[in-house]
């Protein structure tokens, strides 16, 4: 009798639920143990960008073996559970062939001091690919030359080997920036280098190198690229106690949005546009940097400029493919984008496509660096009909 009441006991154990524990632990164990060899038998995911779980960066969907062997981190699910976020870290003399890679100081998240030199090669795998898109998300270097703006002590540089027009050369604070640069035909291989000034002095860095195909592409001669109906565009290492870089002549572009006939630029904030007009010659009293005056285009040497609307502009489909861009410009400089004009600033422009240029030279002169903040915009979209 004793013994037929422990089975019925042991029998309800473990219908009741004990089965059901132990099941479970087994299922854990096996399912962590197959995770990875189940999935890859699944249809691997598209290799989508996802959010990282960490909140904050971003990866490719894959699934965790390939994650794994590809030499990159999982960082969460994706996919429905069928792939996991995978991301990829290098730094100094690391080797950059994955896609969407954050290039860091061997510190990152902390600071790295004592550093002089750390350099890097990105491997171009993919034949499609024609740009590399960098998104500065954290890019902490010392500031440049403060009179010329000149980057000498420390210096971020992108060079293609073929063509040293075409090397991308920043230093100072350009968190939240980004650059596009074109790959070309330097057989694959793209080198990026930071080199730091001997000062005991501490860095961070955290650039996200994404491979761009020709579908994704910038229009050319665009260095920076944006894509919202509104946003905030800033000269390179617009900052506090920064200065605008020198040697820059470049395009900053927003995608037209459909529907949208025109764009409107404002100043961030009352002090977001100062840049001196670094002209030859003449004393600073001669150019009253920051006074607002009016300036004609040839009274500026380092300009912003926006395509003005004229109605004798006419381009052809051809020029506007390759991103030759409006004749017709107005030249910006000195202490106010709206120089002399009365009331809030705002320019609105109807020329497409929706550009900005930036041409910085080498100062000449003494000018105080607060005369070239650069400048910070934010812009607007505006739909047809209004
Ligand atoms: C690289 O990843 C981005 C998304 O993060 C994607 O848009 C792009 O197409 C990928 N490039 C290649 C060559 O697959
Ligand atoms: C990704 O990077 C790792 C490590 O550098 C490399 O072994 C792998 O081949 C790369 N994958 C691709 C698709 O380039
Ligand atoms: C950076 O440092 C390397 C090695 O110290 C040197 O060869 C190179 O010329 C430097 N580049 C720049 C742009 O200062």
């Amino acid at each position: 009798m004793g013994k037929a009441r422990n089975l019925i006991v042991v029998l309800w154990w473990y219908l009741a639920g004990g089965t059901v524990i132990c099941k479970d632990i087994w299922d854990v164990r096996n399912n962590i143990e197959r995770l990875p060899r189940v999935l890859n038998f699944f249809p691997v995911p598209i290799p989508e960008e996802c959010n990282a779980n960490d909140g904050r960066r971003k990866g490719i969907c894959m699934n965790t073996y390939e994650c794994r062997m590809e030499g990159g981190k999982s960082y969460g699910f994706c996919a429905h559970g069928f792939g996991v976020c995978c991301v990829f870290t290098a730094t100094c003399n690391d080797e950059i062939s994955n896609n969407s890679t954050y290039f860091v100081n061997p510190d990152f998240p902390d600071l790295t001091s004592g550093m002089t030199f750390c350099s890097s090669t990105i491997r171009i795998a993919d034949e499609d690919v024609v740009q590399l898109r960098f998104d500065f998300v954290h890019f902490n270097l010392g500031q440049p030359n403060r009179r010329t703006g000149v980057c000498e002590e420390d210096v971020f540089l992108v060079t293609r080997g073929d063509d040293v027009q075409k090397n991308l050369v920043l230093c100072g604070l350009n968190s939240g920036q980004h650059a596009y640069f074109d790959v070309g035909t330097a057989d694959g291989t793209i080198k990026i280098s930071m080199n730091m000034s001997r000062r005991a002095v501490t860095r961070l860095w955290e650039v996200r190198i994404t491979q761009i195909p020709f579908s994704q592409r910038a229009p050319t001669g665009c260095l920076q690229y944006f894509e919202g109906t509104s946003g905030t565009i800033k000269t390179m290492n617009f900052a506090e106690n920064g200065r605008h870089l020198a040697n820059q002549d470049y395009n900053i572009c927003v995608r037209q949005d459909e529907g949208a006939c025109s764009i409107a630029y404002e100043p961030c904030h009352e002090d977001s546009f100062r840049i001196h007009p670094n002209r030859d010659g003449t004393t600073d009293e001669e150019t009253g940097s920051g006074d607002g005056e009016p300036r004609q285009s040839d009274d500026c040497n380092d300009r912003i400029t926006v395509p003005c609307d004229s109605e004798d502009l006419l381009l052809t489909d051809d020029e506007l493919q390759e991103g030759i861009l409006a004749h017709c410009e107005t030249t910006h400089c000195g202490g106010s984008l709206c120089a002399g004009e009365e009331g809030p600033c705002r320019i609105e422009s109807t020329v497409t496509p929706f550009v900005i240029g930036v041409h910085f030279g080498e100062n000449v002169r003494d000018v105080s660096p607060e005369d070239n903040l650069g400048m910070c915009l934010n812009y607007e979209q505006l739909p047809c009909n209004v």
